[in-house]
């Protein structure tokens, strides 16, 4: 389905809602650093997400637990300096809002204080409503994720799809309304068969943005390292790999090396 596109000068809460309404699908990709978050954002991607992602693909841990809150705030506040346009959301990290509601707010508060960040993003369904609440509360908008949480990965064992079963198909349906009668702006649906998908975006009014998730969500979400290929270890059946940097960026360094070694690196154009 094609539909008529807005010009939006800045993304806010709102146009997401509007897009929905619309029938626009929204964009979103995450960043991590102020040079990819300007490339992001001069495409014209609606949503950039300072994924807790971040734990993996910039540090190289195994998971997203080790990643603090000092962490994300240092990546956020970079991305926001690059930002003309897009919407920033801010992973809250593992750690950092599960304890009780007053820490959640207290994290949240330090991510929109000292990033600059537009919104939050956090893992969970009725588990962490009364967190959600108190946030909402304080003004700060919060984006919910269910499905595959990754935060959670020691309880599933697994990182593949969730919710193939009755049972935890009906608790997803259950949490997302809440998420939404809580006054969730958007939700991120991960790793979830589409059919269900699908029912649970036509069930709710605000935008659900999948990764893994199906075409019938409102959105799509992907992490900006694994589309352009920098990373490549990495193979999901729902990752389209728009590039192989990988392979090009090996070639460069490559053939920088020869240059510098055969001294045919700087020539006299490059040299003052
Ligand atoms: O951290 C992240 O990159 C995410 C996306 C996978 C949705 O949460």
């Amino acid at each position: 389905m094609s539909t008529a596109k807005k010009e939006y000068k800045r993304v806010t809460v709102k146009s997401l809602t509007e897009m929905k309404a619309r029938g626009e699908k929204i964009s979103m990709l995450t960043a991590y650093d102020y040079t990819m978050a300007k490339i992001v954002d001069g495409a014209g991607i609606d949503v950039i997400l300072v994924g807790d992602s971040a734990s993996n693909v910039m540090a190289g841990h195994e998971t997203t637990l080790p990643i603090t809150l000092d962490q994300m705030i240092y990546h956020a506040s970079s991305v926001v300096r690059a930002i003309n346009r897009a919407l920033v959301v801010v992973d809250l990290p593992f750690g950092s809002y599960q304890s009780d509601p007053k820490e959640a707010l207290r994290s949240a508060i330090r991510i929109m204080k000292e990033s600059g960040g537009h919104s939050i993003k956090l893992e969970g369904g009725k588990e962490v409503k009364e967190s959600i609440k108190r946030i909402l509360n304080a003004g700060i908008p919060v984006m919910g994720h269910l499905g595959l949480t990754p935060q959670s990965i020691y309880k599933f064992g697994t990182y593949t799809v969730r919710a193939k079963e009755e049972e935890e198909a009906q608790k997803l349906k259950e949490d997302a309304l809440m998420l939404q009668k809580a006054g969730c702006f958007a939700l991120v649906l991960e790793k979830v068969p589409a059919k269900l998908a699908q029912e649970v975006a036509a069930s709710l009014t605000i935008p659900v943005i999948g990764i893994g998730a199906g075409a019938g969500v409102d959105g799509q979400v992907l992490v900006t390292h694994d589309m352009v290929g920098m990373t490549h270890e990495f193979n999901p059946r729902f990752l389209r790999r728009y590039l192989d940097l990988h392979t090009e960026m090996t070639k460069a360094f490559e053939q920088y090396s020869t240059d510098v070694k055969n001294q045919s690196f700087p020539n006299e154009d490059e040299q003052y």
